[in-house]
């Protein structure tokens, strides 16, 4: 949640600085503001409401040439959205700023303490205190005033600090929030991820928990909270900055399902050798070892997660127990030396999967993480991280991060099916059917405009019952969550067969049901519900495999998708749903990219 960035050198103006934030207001988007040094001294400038709004109040300054500035995109955690509250926060002298992304536990006791000293504070955020310890702290070295600031701090925090007596500095630390460090030619960078950085250099420093950076233009020095100087490898990444631009789409979300084939190439690329799974990543462990492995996950994530325990528990003798993180976080769980962790999460920073990926290894597990983001926590918390190569996803709804999830998890899934001796012509079926998906996904996403044509239908509705059974059932809970999370209109989503174990008294002309109906082994037993669905006067949108002629007769609205194994209609029905809920908040007149109360990366439980 929240996302900073700061930018130290001769040439940059401040819509650099704001135009830069503008890529990281996927992270939060209530209020944004800006800090920047000029002529020696510090202006900050605050808005409630999306970066745009802050754009504007800087019309008459965007022009405006500075030597360091940070800025800051929110997530309300301490403290209403609105211009106080808004980040940056500055000291009792106005020489300081300072924007943070994470929670200051101990605020309440510093701020107190700092009261007693008579520092007056105008926000409610924790942030705040920050401030007003460098400056109680500054004997003229900002560096060793943040420094000795960092060390009173608890809780997490990534911060950048800018000082007007040093205007040529940024002083930056990390600890549980992300925070990279761009180096160019004559000037340096920080920001949440490398998104906003991209344009101006390939080459970053992915700072570790508890590195201080001291960032003076091109100069940049990394040392530990203890103060000892450290080196940190600097990598290059080769990505182009229009991998983070709608590149002539209206929003981010439907470009990012548009590049669902793309992203089944990239996750399959160098995993397939001589018409087996081999994902080099896993090397080092002996799949035919393990008894059990335990899942952790959130949101669309914890989707995928489900994907896996029914392919896995369908074709071998391995148990998998998938369990939502943050309720895994605070359970005493049954892992240990014998059970691998698999912990899913795009984004690699959310809060509750870290934890439990941390008791998991405190309990003797070993840690295998899927991740899309190179450098993110869990790749350093992890013994082994498989990325999914999607490169940024920037809607806030997670789309082609989740069929990128699903396919490296089918190919996890047939590893181990090969490994542990199951392997058979139906498991090469499933393989074929997987590197044919690129090219099936293509004709699903061809029905953009029908997908659009049957949401104008339902957009007033106010309800919706998602159901499957089996794989299907993966496909409707994530159908549900990706309609509720940018339409606002309440999606559930069942087991089909537990529809008449009380959910089905909901049912009525107003309540439609989407069920997922594919030709597969369970297609029959769906079938039955839904009859037993329009029975209740319910309208049913049906998700169903090409060819099924009898689902027009027991369906309002048809949308297919090509057969595919049943194990795979997961993947290759994800486009259905992600349009239909894209399409749905479109019609609605809602930004899909950045809905209402939710930011992309969860960094805080
Ligand atoms: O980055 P992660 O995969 O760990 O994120 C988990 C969830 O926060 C995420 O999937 C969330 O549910 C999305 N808004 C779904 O679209």
């Amino acid at each position: 949640m929240c996302g900073i960035v700061g930018v130290v050198g001769d040439d940059f103006k401040v819509s650099d600085v704001v135009e830069s934030l503008k890529r990281l207001e996927y992270r939060g988007y209530d209020s944004a503001g800006i800090a920047y040094v000029k002529d020696g001294k510090i202006k900050v400038f605050k808005s409630v409401g999306r970066i745009d709004v802050l754009k504007e109040n800087l019309r008459d300054r965007l022009e405006d040439e500075i030597s360091a500035g940070i800025a800051h995109t929110r997530w309300a955690t301490h403290g209403a959205p609105n211009d106080t509250n808004a980040h940056p926060h500055t000291d009792c002298t106005g020489k300081i700023a300072v924007v943070h992304n994470g929670i200051i536990e101990n605020f309440r006791e510093l701020k107190a303490l700092l009261e007693g000293l008579g520092h007056k504070f105008r926000s409610d955020t924790d942030t705040e205190v920050i401030a007003h310890i460098i400056e109680e702290e500054y004997t003229g070295d900002v560096f060793e005033a943040v420094m000795k600031a960092i060390r009173k701090l608890d809780g997490a925090y990534a911060i950048g600090v800018v000082h007007s007596d040093h205007p040529d500095v940024i002083v930056a630390a990390r600890k549980g929030s992300p925070l990279v460090v761009g180096i160019g030619d004559g000037f340096s960078l920080i920001a949440s991820d490398i998104t906003p950085m991209l344009r101006y250099t390939k080459n970053f420093i992915f700072l570790e928990d508890g590195d201080v950076a001291l960032l003076e233009d091109g100069n940049v020095r990394i040392f530990r909270i203890d103060g000892k100087a450290i080196d940190r490898e600097v990598r290059r990444i080769d990505l182009s900055e229009s991998v983070a631009e709608k590149g002539g789409y209206k929003h981010f979300m439907l470009k990012e399902i548009m590049e669902g084939p793309q992203t089944l190439v990239s996750a399959m690329t160098g995993r397939i050798k001589e018409g087996f799974v081999r994902i080099p990543e896993l090397d080092e462990i002996d799949l035919s070892n393990i008894s059990r492995i335990n899942v952790v996950a959130c949101g669309t994530s914890y989707h995928a997660a489900m994907f896996f325990k029914y392919f896995v528990e369908q074709h071998t003798d391995v148990d998998v127990s998938v369990e939502v993180a943050s309720e895994f976080r605070y359970r005493r769980p049954h892992v240990d030396d014998k059970t691998l962790t698999l912990a899913i999460s795009q984004s690699g920073e959310t809060a509750d999967t870290l934890e439990s990926v941390r008791l998991a290894k405190r309990l003797g597990s070993n840690i295998v993480a899927i991740t899309n983001v190179v450098g993110s926590t869990i790749t350093r918390e992890a013994d082994i991280s498989i990325m999914m190569n999607s490169g940024p996803e920037i809607g806030v709804a997670a789309t082609k991060t989740y069929v990128a999830q699903l396919t490296v998890l089918a190919l996890l899934g047939l590893q181990l099916i090969k490994d542990r001796g199951f392997w058979s012509g139906r498991h090469k079926r499933i393989l074929d059917n997987l590197i044919r998906m690129p090219e099936l996904f293509e004709n699903v996403l061809s029905f953009s405009n029908d997908i659009r044509s049957v949401a104008k239908k339902y957009v007033n509705f106010g309800h919706f019952m998602y159901i499957g059974r089996g794989y299907g059932y993966i496909t409707a809970m994530e159908g549900a969550l990706k309609l509720k999370e940018i339409s606002y209109i309440h999606a559930e989503a069942y087991p089909a067969g537990e529809l008449k174990h009380g959910p089905i008294a909901l049912l009525d002309e107003n309540f439609p049901v989407f069920a997922i109906s594919p030709s597969d082994s369970l297609y029959l037993k769906t079938k039955s519900n839904m009859i037993e669905c329009k029975a209740r006067n319910a309208r049913i949108i049906s998700v169903g495999t090409f060819g099924n002629d009898e689902l027009s007769d027991l369906s309002d609205d048809v949308l297919s998708v090509p057969r595919v194994a049943d194990e795979l209609y997961p993947l290759v029905m994800a486009p259905i749903i992600q349009l239909f809920a894209y399409h749905m908040a479109d019609l609605k007149g809602y930004d899909p990219d950045k809905p209402r109360n939710l930011a992309k990366s969860v960094t805080v439980e």
